[in-house]
């Protein structure tokens, strides 16, 4: 079967070349002609573990192929993927759906044969029904059935969250979409992934509900963390002891400086927005983004009371571990990082920092933070070495040359990835999110 991938970013390029790995014959398609040169040379836009691989293996074998032409990509393709972009539109938070139209319109205007159109793009209920609009707008004599089929990839994740899903989501209104997106998805049938189809706006609620699920879930163990700091509980006992109940489930309970990246923050502001629009209030999502917004400068509040408070902090300096959003990415959006280092920076607290991969995109965030080479470097002289992401790198740090660099045996840890008992016996006072203080 032939699959076009309008949109070669993170969701197009792991979709396509994951599509082409279970034997489809994929084109993934991108108006970014420097994007396009250099898949050719096999260079990846995003780091992504096993993708480079992933891509070249498919190329190889004659599956996967690139392009910038949409009407040479989408020629004879019985499905046509739809994974642009959604940002925040600047100023009210709706989604921005303006690549999506586009895409849809020039799709509409070249369509060569009968095609399903599948929106992958994260896009607010009744998107679909406009894009539908548009192609047929078109004048395309050719049958278009458009389709809902959400993404649920973790960055980091991303190829085995494909491979592997929990399940699959098709939002579909009439036999031709349902039976394309079948063959379009039969090797994990195979696998036994579940398929639910739905009808398209469902669909559509779905994947904005299951983010604001998940926000919520994290945001809630995270005010259970502040509440176990000073009622004296041990938020990762309560997170385990709440996790085993099957009907709450252990995932997504691990308290941390607050979510961030490319989808949570963007999704439950664009859910807002939705239920703005039909008058139909998500209270609890409101008080989720609040909530979780304040965090991140909480957050930095807390390293400066580690500190000493704000007289005892100026001038001083801490050793940031991580910048990205979550490990195994090198995406920096909404980082929490990026609130602590400017709330350390407004108090008069100087920065030095180290993150495996993320330190390019984030040195424009954070102009006044030196970029290190290793994390060591970060804590030479440091008063306090804080972990903001939980990158493998971070969890068997040198202790003893984490203590004979930096100035003083302080250790806040935003991602509990230490234990309290094993850091007082090495000698640091130590500081973590939701346990007891370790001094
Ligand atoms: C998320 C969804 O998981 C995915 O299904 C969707 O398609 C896109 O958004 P992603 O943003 O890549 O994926 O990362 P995820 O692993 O979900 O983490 C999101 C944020 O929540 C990160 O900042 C992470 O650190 C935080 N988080 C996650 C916690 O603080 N605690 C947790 O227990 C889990």
């Amino acid at each position: 079967m032939k699959i076009a991938m309008v949109g070669s970013g993170y969701v197009g390029l792991v979709s396509g070349a994951c599509f082409a790995d279970f034997g489809h014959d994929v084109v993934c398609i991108d108006k970014d002609q420097s994007k396009i040169d250099r898949l050719h040379q096999g260079i990846m836009p995003i780091y992504e573990p096993g993708l480079d691989a992933l891509v070249e293996n498919n190329v190889k074998a004659g599956r996967l192929s690139f392009t910038t032409d949409v009407a040479e990509g989408i020629r004879g393709a019985q499905a046509v993927f739809i994974a642009v972009g959604t940002p925040s539109r600047r100023g009210d938070g709706h989604a921005d759906l303006s690549f999506v139209y586009a895409v849809a319109e020039e799709v509409g205007a070249s369509l060569a044969n009968d095609a399903v159109v599948v929106t992958k793009s994260t896009v607010p209920v009744g998107t679909g029904d406009e894009v539908e609009r548009i192609i047929q707008a078109s004048g395309t004599p050719h049958k278009v059935s458009v389709v809902s089929n959400p993404e649920f990839l973790r960055e980091g994740a991303a190829i085995g969250d494909f491979k592997r899903p929990d399940r699959i989501v098709i939002g579909a209104e009439d036999d031709f979409g349902r039976d394309v997106m079948r063959e379009v998805y039969r090797p994990l049938f195979l696998n036994e992934s579940p398929i639910l189809f739905v009808n398209r706006r469902s669909s559509e609620l779905i994947k904005y509900a299951a983010n604001a699920f998940l926000a919520t879930k994290i945001t809630f163990i995270n005010e259970m963390a502040d509440l176990c700091e000073k009622a004296g509980g041990n938020v990762q006992d309560v997170a385990r002891g709440i996790g085993m109940d099957g009907r709450i489930g252990s995932k997504f309970l691990n308290a941390g400086p607050g979510y961030g990246g490319s989808c949570f923050p963007k999704d439950t502001l664009a859910l807002l927005k939705t239920a703005e629009d039909y008058d139909s209030p998500v209270r609890i999502v409101e008080a989720v983004v609040k909530v979780n917004d304040s965090r991140k400068r909480a957050m930095g509040r807390k390293v400066i009371d580690a500190l000493g408070g704000t007289k005892a902090s100026r001038g001083k300096k801490v050793a940031l571990l991580g910048l990205t959003f979550k490990p195994n990415t090198d995406d920096m959006r909404d980082s929490p990082s990026i609130d602590i280092a400017e709330t350390l920076g407004n108090a008069g607290v100087s920065i030095a920092a180290y993150d495996p991969e993320g330190m390019e995109q984030a040195r424009p965030l954070m102009p006044e933070v030196a970029m290190c080479d290793s994390p060591y470097a970060a804590i030479e002289g440091a008063d306090a070495v804080v972990i903001v992401t939980e990158w493998d790198a971070f969890r068997a740090l040198d202790l003893d040359r984490v203590k004979a660099l930096a100035k003083a045996p302080l250790l806040v840890d935003l991602r509990n990835i230490y234990n309290p008992d094993d850091m007082r016996t090495a000698g640091f006072t130590y500081h973590s999110v939701g346990r007891p203080r370790a001094e």
